[in-house]
């Protein structure tokens, strides 16, 4: 979590927070990353002060992912954890936000009585005036709103990629998803505001947006009513940006339009994320997906004669309820026959609230769930390893992030494609696009060196 700068001047209405140190821990998704930066700013804006280490801090805030059981245990594991600095100082407040805050709130209560505050994503705005009232009484927050909730603080950490969160919420209703019920249902923000955001981060020196949307490709702007291809081609006009990337994609509305916007916006990197979670058609079917395995294998190849350089990258979901070994079959068949250059790959948990978690019984046994993503991934693994390897020699553009964590002598940066390269250099680069020749590789990263 970067520390964010705090050089704008700070209202004196707004101090209620003044002398407070937050400390926030983040899990889950880049919607999630963007959020808290977000949060930190609503609370700088209420003057307190940002610090690294939650035993410093007299504020823990929490921002929780729901997706799969693994993360809501992660967050109660840290809550536990959390008890002993709660009784240690009383003066601590404790505040629990994201998806798990939406869809647990009745249970942090009951097993987490310390907990001050517990507020759902539709309500981060109301966080400062809160937290003030919850040194009094803990408080919970959880009502939807029908519109867009609009968070802008003027507070942004400097840096080279940032995210911008153009529509949240979902109307989709996969039938194994739990974000419709964590995030609500769709809403836009208008395209003013990301437009201004968008040159914000320009100003401030960012060469790289991201968008962020459960499904960006049906967003409309609530103002003027247009479309996300519009969005892009406007987005192309922010000087400054040298590339703009977005997720998540749905296959079943990715239409042509769409891809002809990615083509001919230069800013547009040829990369896309396009979750196919299954091969089988009866999987699909039962996951509520909306298209078959030869629909999406018609978007990629339309895809592909648009722009043959396109970087593809999905989800997979295995053992979902009733999968079977020849349906398991099929998602590896999809792997080998399309080639994504990366892959997030799930077994499948079941969802409070979600239609397979109350209607399916959870049929694959959990050893044969891990057998069938072992298989997943070292395909993929291997599949990557050849795709890396027909990169050695070849010089690429590269938006360099900053230094390697493991190696401080080696920088680190990302491709068009979104691969990660790490390379030498003989000076500091940080920031800017340079091109490297790769002369190494492993299965999910390529090395090189700077390119004279
Ligand atoms: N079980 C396993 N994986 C899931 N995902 C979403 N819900 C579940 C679940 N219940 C995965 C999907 C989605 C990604 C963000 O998380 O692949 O695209
Ligand atoms: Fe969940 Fe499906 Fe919506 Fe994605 S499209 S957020 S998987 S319900």
């Amino acid at each position: 979590m970067p520390s964010h700068s705090t050089d704008q001047p700070i209202p004196a209405s707004g101090r209620r927070l003044c002398g407070s140190r937050f400390f926030i821990h983040t899990f889950g998704c880049q919607m999630n990353k963007n959020d808290s930066e977000h949060m930190a700013g609503l609370l700088l804006g209420a003057g307190a002060e940002e610090v690294p280490s939650a035993e410093d801090s007299d504020i823990i805030l929490i921002n929780t992912c729901a997706v799969r059981s693994k993360s809501v245990n992660k967050v109660y594991s840290l809550l536990g954890r959390l008890k002993r600095i709660k009784q240690a100082s009383q003066g601590v407040q404790i505040a629990v936000t994201g998806c798990v805050a939406q869809l647990h709130r009745d249970e942090i209560q009951q097993r987490y009585p310390y907990v001050d505050l517990i507020v759902g994503p539709d309500n981060y705005p109301a966080l400062p005036e809160m937290l003030g009232k919850s040194r009094l009484r803990p408080q919970t927050a959880t009502a939807w709103h029908s519109g867009w909730q609009e968070i802008r603080t003027g507070y942004r950490a400097k840096g080279i990629s940032g995210f911008v969160t153009i529509m949240e919420g979902c109307n989709n209703f996969c039938s194994y998803c739990v974000v419709p019920f964590t995030r609500g249902r769709e809403k836009f923000r208008p395209a003013s505001q990301i437009l201004e955001e968008t040159q914000e981060l320009a100003a401030k020196g960012y060469r790289e947006v991201q968008l962020l949307g459960q499904n960006v490709n049906v967003y409309r702007d609530p103002d003027q009513g247009s479309g996300f291809p519009a969005l892009l081609r406007e987005l192309g006009r922010v000087r400054g940006i040298a590339w703009i990337r977005f997720i998540t994609s749905h296959p079943r509305d990715f239409s042509h339009e769409l891809a002809r916007a990615m083509k001919e916006v230069p800013q547009v990197c040829h990369q896309l994320h396009l979750p196919i979670q299954a091969g089988s058609d009866d999987v699909l079917r039962a996951m509520n997906r909306g298209y078959t395995r030869s629909e999406y294998l018609e978007r990629i190849d339309m895809l592909r004669s648009l722009m043959p350089d396109i970087a593809l990258s999905t989800d997979i979901i295995v053992g979902f309820p009733g999968e079977s070994g020849q349906d398991f079959e099929d998602t590896l068949r999809v792997l080998a026959e399309v080639r994504f250059a990366n892959i997030f790959s799930f077994h499948y948990s079941p969802r409070p609230r979600t239609a397979s978690a109350r209607t399916l019984p959870d049929s694959v046994p959990r050893e044969e769930k891990k057998r069938r993503l072992m298989l997943v991934q070292s395909l993929q693994k291997q599949i990557q390893l050849e795709m890396h390897r027909a990169l050695k020699g070849r010089s690429l553009e590269v938006l360099c992030m900053g230094p390697s964590k493991k190696d401080g002598s080696v920088y680190t940066g990302r491709n068009a494609a979104n691969q990660v390269v790490n390379f030498s250099a003989p000076r500091d680069p940080t920031g800017t696009f340079v091109r490297v020749e790769i002369t190494g590789y492993g299965p999910y990263s390529l090395k090189g060196k700077l390119d004279p």
